[in-house]
């Protein structure tokens, strides 16, 4: 592994889901590789997803995603953080790759089937989403893409897509492979069925306002068999215990599942516990977010520093990748 690149989209406040699968990992991958782990907020990713994307609301939900992920803990100063639509090269690269993708190979992308079979007008943006998505990918020469299972076959896509630049101009990009942190945990959602996501409406988020975490938490399902207060539980079947073992270490949590098997325990307790330790948990992020509202200026020279950072590189790749293709080679001066 020796650089590592993941696109975080704009998409309103982070949710406990987000945190432990995405963030707790880029922040890690940061603190290991500094500029050699590169994260990019996609603002152009975002204006493929009609539902979603909001003129009034783009720049704001930027800004958010880089408060957050910093709040988080990455430090942009190490790492480059940045946002997809401050380095235009990226659009440059993915025309390219474009030239040469298989329509084919698009339309059989299991997220384009699944989104483009819900609009009534497909934006050909849709279709062209995962060359994108390679653009960024490839555009600084990443080996390693931290990102979330849902993802593995855009990355195949990308890999395909690298193999066939290299075969017709030489030996250019490296096939970036995927990387699932084997330490993340799956996070259900607050309904205790699907996976945590925000289209399902079932998060916990970890700027959310306390009163109504408590609120979410209060409601969570318990063993559906224990039906009095002096009926014995399984906690395997309990969502409160589920949560609870985002945040308890074994050793804490043994114990609770014993005395809850023989009804020694109230559900009402295990959930003040687990509101107590969501809070404790999410307290220095939500501190460190106050404190960078309170200094957004902390968040914009940031993003300006990363795309700095981030064009640098961006377009040292594209220099060799105009050369490649053919393109005339006129005076730097007439190119940019
Ligand atoms: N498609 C990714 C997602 O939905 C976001 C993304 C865009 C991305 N470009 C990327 C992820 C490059 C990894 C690498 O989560």
């Amino acid at each position: 592994m020796t650089r590592v690149f993941s696109g975080i989209q704009p998409t309103g406040e982070i949710h406990l889901g987000n945190y432990l699968g995405a963030i707790v990992n880029y922040v890690a991958l940061g603190r290991a590789l500094g500029p050699d782990a590169i994260y990019c907020i996609v603002d152009y990713h975002a204006l493929t997803n009609p539902v979603a994307y909001d003129r009034e609301l783009l720049a704001e939900r930027t800004f958010e995603a880089a408060l957050i992920n910093m709040a988080a803990g990455l430090d942009p100063h190490s790492v480059i953080l940045f946002a997809q639509s401050s380095v235009p090269e990226t659009t440059e690269l993915c025309w390219i790759l474009t030239a040469q993708t298989p329509l084919g190979d698009l339309q059989r992308m299991t997220q384009f089937k699944d989104k483009a079979s819900k609009l009534e007008s497909v934006p050909a943006g849709l279709l062209m989403y995962p060359v994108l998505m390679a653009a960024d990918i490839l555009l600084y020469k990443a080996d390693t893409v931290p990102v979330g299972e849902d993802q593995a076959q855009h990355l195949e896509l990308t890999r395909e897509i690298a193999r066939r630049f290299n075969q017709t101009y030489g030996e250019t990009f490296p096939e970036p492979q995927l990387y699932l942190n084997p330490q993340a945990p799956r996070v259900v959602g607050i309904d205790g069925k699907s996976k945590m996501s925000k289209s399902q409406g079932n998060t916990l988020g970890i700027l959310e306002d306390p009163a109504s975490v408590w609120e979410k938490i209060r409601q969570l399902p318990d063993d559906p068999a224990r039906i009095r207060r002096s009926d014995p539980g399984d906690p395997e079947r309990s969502v409160v215990f589920k949560f609870l073992s985002y945040f308890l270490p074994p050793e804490t949590l043994t114990p609770l599942k014993e005395e809850y098997r023989k009804a020694g325990i109230g559900t009402l307790l295990l959930k003040e516990l687990l509101f107590q330790e969501y809070l404790r948990f999410t307290e220095p992020i939500r501190e460190r977010a106050a404190w960078l509202r309170a200094h957004p200026e902390e968040v914009w020279e940031a993003l300006e520093a990363g795309a700095q950072r981030a064009r640098k590189i961006a377009r040292s790749t594209m220099d060799e990748v105009r050369d490649k293709v053919g393109f005339a080679r006129l005076p730097q001066h007439a190119r940019r």
